[in-house]
């Protein structure tokens, strides 16, 4: 019965796609933001803002938040000797403020604490309950305080020396507790939620839709979904019955619900979401108790869930403990938020884990945004080649002598004719780090070109030269290729992009997907020459010159790094 609903549901939702709901996980307060949090935030950023550019008349909307209940927080404002609310107050602060900074744009901030999400909860459990799903039991077992869950003796790993038990899955120590709960029939929602997540499509990558329905093939035990509030009293009662706190994770999911004003009518006009944006830690949560909570509540659940894997450092895992976090207002201190946009996206992928290093990050900074980007958008700007500052039109003549006499203006324009397609199936599969390599192949091709056509031996003046035509033609591809590059760019770096467009005069009405449609040279650069925006600055992305002190290498490598630094010299001069 239910199996047919979600079919039905799911049909209902694909007739009314033009409104599009993104979110991110809400995140705990118990700490500072670090790159990892700002990961998730940025994957649905870069996602919602490809949305807009793609279809400007749906309604996408993005949502994020803070999760302040539970025992976690509790304590964490226990260490800091402060009232718990003023503790949250701090660091969801931090989280708005990192997110804004890093022009995360978001349509919401929910904070678990407000009032309006606390009268969703309530709803929402009065659903459960009235619908027969929930029910009262003496409930033991091992509870995870930092994960916030119950753990079977399967999921626990034990050290004989101390005789603590740990969680197999996050290495977090866990504690016995037997108590009074409630508890919701998890088990009867099996077959649906086995159904829900081998829906095409519904939990990306693949590897984690194979993660789940591992766990979907054993029995699903019943869930506790409440704590005793003498236990855990910084969290939502039960209604009607205060001895009990609603469990954490049944509070935060309801986030989603809340921010579209649920139970409000209306809230439905916005409901499933199209994608939530997951780390893999969390996947349980959202991939089997999220859905069974939904279809509890007659609710559909979501259309996808998207989830990533976990930036590292050195390898090993961020946390506090290991003094390895690192924070994104530093980082965007040494590269830029922008840059560090780029970075997060440019070299995480969903499927595995990536190692941040700061090498790495300036070494693709410097190569992509600096040389190969920047680099080409201030050679086109230069006022030697182009005195009059302006985005020059083609001149068919030689658009066509080019394209017929340099294999690069060729392959250039091979690369151009594809960009769209390409970068349209990466974005749509959320394939960022795909998106940034098909620019970068296409900015490669231009600066091959644009070397190869010599334009400086062609300014007036010059012996033998003196061919403005000519010039102006190589110019106009020139920019058209950083034009193009620059729409497609926009989802990941927003703020260069338009500084990149700003720069170029490229008109607000032609910055969306289609304007890349246009097929050739000959179509699609400007028919009469703009001028360039003067105000805007045609550096775009200043190298990173500065290296943090590393430990010290083997003499090998150090002579391989100085050999690399003295490489990356030789290209800033030849800039
Ligand atoms: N509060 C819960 C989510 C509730 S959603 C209804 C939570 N919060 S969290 O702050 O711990 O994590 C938020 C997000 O940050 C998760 O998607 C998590 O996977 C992500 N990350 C936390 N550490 C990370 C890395 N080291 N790398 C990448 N993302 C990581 O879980």
């Amino acid at each position: 019965m239910l199996i047919r609903r979600i079919k039905c549901l799911g049909y209902l939702g694909i007739r009314h796609s033009s409104s599009h709901y993104v979110t991110t996980p809400i995140f705990y307060v118990n700490a500072a933001p670090h790159i990892g949090h700002l990961y998730s935030a940025v994957i649905a950023d870069a996602h919602c803002r490809y949305q807009r550019l793609r279809q400007p008349e749906s309604q996408v909307r993005l949502c994020t938040g803070t999760d302040e209940h539970g025992t976690k927080i509790q304590q964490a404002a226990q260490v800091h000797g402060i009232p718990v609310a003023t503790y949250c107050d701090q660091i969801s602060e931090r989280y708005r403020e990192v997110f804004r900074s890093a022009n995360i744009q978001t349509d919401d901030f929910i904070r678990t604490t407000e009032q309006r999400h606390k009268r969703a909860v309530a709803h929402f459990w009065r659903t459960l309950n009235s619908r027969g799903h929930i029910y009262s039991a003496a409930y033991s077992g091992w509870y995870c305080v930092s994960d916030e869950t119950f753990l079977t003796d399967s999921q626990l790993r034990l050290d004989e020396a101390s005789g603590t038990r740990y969680s197999l899955e996050s290495g977090h120590p866990v504690e016995w507790t037997e108590e009074t709960n409630y508890m919701f029939r998890l088990s009867q929602f099996q077959d649906d939620v086995r159904h829900w997540v081998k829906e095409e499509a519904r939990i990306r990558p693949a590897k984690f839709e194979k993660i789940l329905l591992d766990t979907l093939s054993e029995p699903l035990p019943d869930v506790s979904v409440s704590r005793p509030s003498n236990r855990v009293h910084w969290a939502i009662p039960v209604p009607d019955d205060d001895t009990q706190t609603v469990y954490v994770w049944l509070d935060a999911l309801v986030n989603y619900l809340s921010s579209l004003g649920y139970p409000d009518e209306g809230f439905s006009a916005q409901w499933p979401p199209a994608q939530q944006v997951i780390g893999k830690d969390i996947l349980k949560f959202h991939g089997i108790y999220w859905p069974a909570f939904l279809l509890a509540a007659d609710l559909e659940p979501p259309h996808q869930l998207y989830v990533h894997s976990h930036w590292t450092v050195d390898g090993q895992k961020m946390s506090k403990s290991r003094h390895n976090v690192v924070d994104p207002v530093q980082a965007s201190q040494q590269y830029t938020m922008e840059g560090l946009r780029y970075f997060l996206l440019r070299e995480g992928v969903a499927h595995s884990d990536g190692n941040y290093s700061h090498v790495k990050a300036q070494r693709i900074l410097n190569s992509e945004l600096a040389d190969t980007l920047g680099n080409l958008l201030s050679r086109a700007c230069a006022k030697s080649l182009n005195p009059r500052q302006i985005y020059p039109s083609v001149h068919d003549e030689h658009l066509a002598d080019l394209l017929q006499s340099l294999d690069s203006a060729k392959r250039l324009q091979e690369q151009l004719l594809q960009l769209s397609d390409r970068c349209a199936t990466h974005y749509d599969c959320n394939h960022f780090h795909l998106v940034a390599d098909t620019v970068m192949a296409t900015l490669h091709a231009a600066n091959n070109f644009f070397e190869s056509s010599k334009p400086w031996l062609l300014k007036s003046g010059t012996p033998g030269g003196g061919n403005e035509a000519r010039l102006e033609t190589i110019i106009a591809m020139t920019m058209d290729a950083l034009r193009r590059c620059g729409i497609v760019l926009q989802p990941i770096i927003p703020q260069l992009a338009q500084r990149l467009l700003d720069k170029l005069s490229v008109p607000a009405t032609q910055r969306h997907w289609d304007a890349l449609d246009s097929g050739s040279f000959a179509t699609a650069t400007v028919k009469s020459p703009r001028q360039l925006d003067g105000q805007t600055s045609a550096l775009l992305f200043q190298r990173i010159l500065e290296e943090k002190k590393e430990v010290e290498k083997p003499p090998q490598q150090a002579a391989k790094r100085s050999k690399s630094k003295n490489k990356e010299k030789r290209r800033e001069t030849m800039s």
